[in-house]
């Protein structure tokens, strides 16, 4: 597992990461989420020795990362933000490079070269010169440097930003397929990709943990959770304050007009149902219901209430 243990980080005056502790385990693949500016790349160059710590570290595996630095990099793999790659060398040259300076030589090193090309669909481009890649490609170049020695510790920062969505989604998979054995921590801005990717997140702002939790905890904090979005079919102004009296509603709000009616319907809290309620008013008012669902909440509600 990756021990992080009150990790803090000072630049001159500002506090980049202030006291950030947790723990990841096999199999878990957490994701490090926080707007522009919240410490992640800090706290992601702490946890893989590129920087030192003002104050606390981290264990990887049982060695800790700045007195036992060698042993805690070889089972570390780093993907940096922006992919920097050495643009001059073509894509097997620069993975040849990396795997010589993991202590690989021979046949070994061949194979591991190969096993990468293949995960990161990298073989057709194998004898190009990197600067002449795509940033997708330059992207997988790197993501194939961090995985060269098949580490059990996987570190990566914002590993698909500036990827197509077709990419993105390639790049998921990749990870995913891989997570099995491996602890992962990956950092993104984008939402869709904790709920895409991630077993588990958590969210930083101004360089302290503000949420620890499953992304379905985490949407479950938001003010939507368990709401009723119900459209009638004709717009019938008298419906939304009968609907605020059913059992267990707070308060209702029209969300549009459009070919009929849509109304939010919030539940006093999350764990009062509602759904059965809404449904026999309109059956016996003899409303007609174009559409219902029960809103799970929304991540980007719940990420912009914590962090700001
Ligand atoms: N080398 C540095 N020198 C001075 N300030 C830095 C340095 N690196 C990061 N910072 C500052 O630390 C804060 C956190 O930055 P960063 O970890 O890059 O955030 P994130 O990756 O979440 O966008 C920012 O205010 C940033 O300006
Ligand atoms: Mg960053």
């Amino acid at each position: 597992m990756i021990e992080v243990k009150n990790l803090t980080k000072k630049f001159g005056g500002t506090m980049a990461v202030d006291g950030i502790s947790f723990t990841v385990n096999k199999g878990e693949i957490l994701g490090f989420l926080g707007p522009n500016g919240a410490g992640k790349s800090t706290t992601m160059r702490m946890i893989t020795g590129f920087i030192p710590p003002t104050s606390g570290t981290a264990i990887i595996g049982g060695a800790d990362i700045f007195s036992d630095s060698i042993a805690a990099r070889t089972k570390m793999g780093y993907l940096p933000e922006n992919a920097p790659v050495y643009p001059e060398m073509t894509v097997t040259s620069y993975l040849e490079y990396c795997a010589s300076i993991r202590g690989f030589k021979g046949a070994q090193r061949k194979s591991r070269i190969e096993e990468a090309l293949e995960k990161c669909f990298l073989k057709d481009v194998r004898h190009q010169i990197v600067g002449t890649l795509s940033k997708g490609y330059r992207q997988r170049v790197c993501f194939a440097q961090s995985i060269l020695h098949d580490p059990e510790y996987l570190i990566m920062d914002e590993p698909t930003d500036g990827l197509d969505p077709n990419q993105k989604f390639e790049v998921r998979e990749m990870i995913k397929s891989m997570s099995a054995d491996k602890v992962i921590i990956l950092s993104t801005h984008i939402l869709d990709e904790v709920d895409a990717l991630c077993t588990r997140a958590i969210v930083i702002a101004k360089g302290r943990v503000v949420a620890d939790k499953t992304p379905n905890e985490l949407r479950a904090m938001s003010s939507l959770h368990g709401a009723v979005s119900i459209t009638l079919a004709i717009d019938d102004a008298s419906a939304a304050d009968g609907l605020s009296g059913v059992e267990g509603v707070k308060k209702t709000e029209i969300t549009g007009k459009e070919n009929g009616i849509s109304i939010l319907v919030y539940p006093k809290t999350p764990e009062s149902p509602i759904a059965d309620g809404v449904v026999k008013f309109t059956e016996d008012k003899g409303l007609r219901v174009k559409s219902i669902f029960v809103e799970q909440g929304r991540l980007d509600e719940v990420f912009r209430n914590i962090t700001s």
